[in-house]
């Protein structure tokens, strides 16, 4: 790891402190080779204040034990009937998995706790088929996994649940990771599975599908896919439907694939997200407060020209906000100069907690559209600190100040910031 690393990581700390990830382990990768640098990247996040809540998976080590006990399984998965032996076995490899993954845990000096949080049912009688001792959450103990993460432990839950009078049933792990991350109404669900993500028809990797379009992918593709991995889909647009802002999908065989999806934008996996309502609109009144809440950071920073909220409300109609689930979380103004068909974009800013989410490249790309169907020709900015995040980001070029028309200019030049003049033509 260099430095550059770090500093990535640390640009996504305010998003995610003390926000809760489920991370759902399946069997197959507790055994594989890569698992202790699992545990590594556990500590890592634990170390930046996200929580983490581990769900793991049994299926590979019930499928081993049957071979070396020699007994046959009634179903691997959770999902189909679990008759005595095959329960027997369950329990068994439930502990084992349950204790490698504490005892790995204790290596990186990480506090962990086997828990009984999924309250079941049996699954019952379903189309005729007794589902014998498969069993069906009824909820999970959520003020429990609360106080264990508030205590810094981390849950560690396996795929048994218990009803409370003394009995225990299988249950698909998948299905305990969905229902613990809607039920904590966790900010990430990620699992990690021998399968590099979901990949379309053509055998690529789908690096991200909102939920509706996975919804339809899932329609037309589902029969072609690997039973593990459709499992995850489904369990994904579950839990994106109910309240979890993001699934991920990733190869858990993969070296730093969790660092990598979790504090990069480009991600290694797949990634499911939940329809966001999202809109971009003129600025109103009652908005200035937080408006002036937004800039007062990069203010002080020298990022932004200073403003009042006199200065806002002056200018009112040339100021946008970005809102997001009914919250502003981006702000831009953009000021016609129709003498010389320019506009400029200026006061962009985005909330902390929202950076790097494309929430300014769309801002961005709104104050384009809407000064190109204003009619201008040209739209320019200035900037003293971000002024490579817009030409890498936005494509703007460098011009000389002479570009400016005459009264931006004259301010330009009284306020001594030596800003650097950043332009883009616009088409039509
Ligand atoms: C600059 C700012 C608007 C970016 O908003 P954002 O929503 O986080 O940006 P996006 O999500 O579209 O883009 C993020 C990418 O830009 C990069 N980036 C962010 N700020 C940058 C900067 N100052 N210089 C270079 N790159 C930058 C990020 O590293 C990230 O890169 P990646 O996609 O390769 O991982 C936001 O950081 C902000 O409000 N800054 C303070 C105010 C400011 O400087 N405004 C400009 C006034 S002229």
């Amino acid at each position: 790891m260099n430095v550059s690393d770090l500093r990535g990581i640390l640009a996504y700390i305010p998003q995610f402190r003390e926000k809760v990830f489920v991370i759902a382990i399946d069997g197959a990768i507790v055994a594989c080779e890569n698992f202790s640098n699992i545990v590594l990247d556990l500590a890592v996040l634990r170390s930046v204040s996200i929580k983490v809540v581990l769900v793991h998976g049994i299926a590979h080590q019930l499928k081993q034990l049957s071979i070396l006990l020699n007994t046959q399984l009634s179903n691997t998965t959770g999902i189909g009937v679990t008759d005595q032996k095959t329960y027997e076995l369950s329990l068994m490899a439930s502990s084992n998995v349950t204790f490698q993954i504490l005892e790995a845990l204790s290596t990186s000096d990480l506090r962990a706790c086997a828990t009984n949080a999924i309250v079941a049912h049996p699954f019952g009688i379903v189309g005729g088929i007794d589902y014998q001792l498969t069993g069906r959450i009824k909820k999970i103990d959520v003020s429990f996994i609360e106080y264990l993460l508030q205590k810094n432990i981390i849950p560690v839950i396996g795929p048994i649940g218990y009803d409370g009078e003394g009995k225990s049933y299988r249950i698909n792990s998948d299905s305990v990771a969905q229902f613990v991350a809607e039920s904590l109404q966790a900010e990430k669900l990620i699992y990690l599975t021998p399968y590099p993500g979901i990949l379309n028809g053509e055998g690529k990797l789908i690096r991200e599908l909102d939920v509706s379009s996975a919804l339809e992918f899932h329609k037309t593709f589902s029969k072609d896919m690997a039973e593990p991995i459709r499992s995850k889909l489904e369990h994904a647009i579950h839990a994106c439907k109910n309240g979890v802002n993001r699934v991920h999908i990733l190869d858990g065989r993969m070296d730093e694939a969790l660092l990598s999806e979790i504090f990069s934008n480009s991600g290694v996996g797949t990634m499911i997200y939940a329809n966001q309502y999202e809109s971009i609109r003129q600025a109103r009144r009652k908005d200035i407060g937080s408006i002036l809440k937004l800039i007062q950071e990069p203010i002080e920073a020298d990022e932004i020209l200073p403003r009042k909220g006199t200065d806002i409300a002056r200018d009112l109609p040339f100021y946008y906000v970005f809102e997001r689930d009914n919250q502003i979380v981006g702000c831009i103004a953009v000021y016609p100069y129709p003498k010389t068909s320019q506009a400029e974009l200026a006061c962009l800013s985005v909330a902390k907690n929202y950076e790097n989410q494309g929430i300014g490249r769309k801002l961005i790309r709104f104050a384009e559209k809407l000064s190109s169907e204003q009619g201008f020709k040209q739209l320019f900015l200035l900037s003293t600190r971000a002024y490579l995040y817009f030409m890498q980001k936005g494509g703007f070029k460098e011009a000389d100040p002479s570009i400016l028309p005459l009264e931006r200019k004259l301010k330009y030049e009284k306020n001594g910031r030596r800003s650097k003049v950043l332009y883009k033509s616009l088409n039509g």
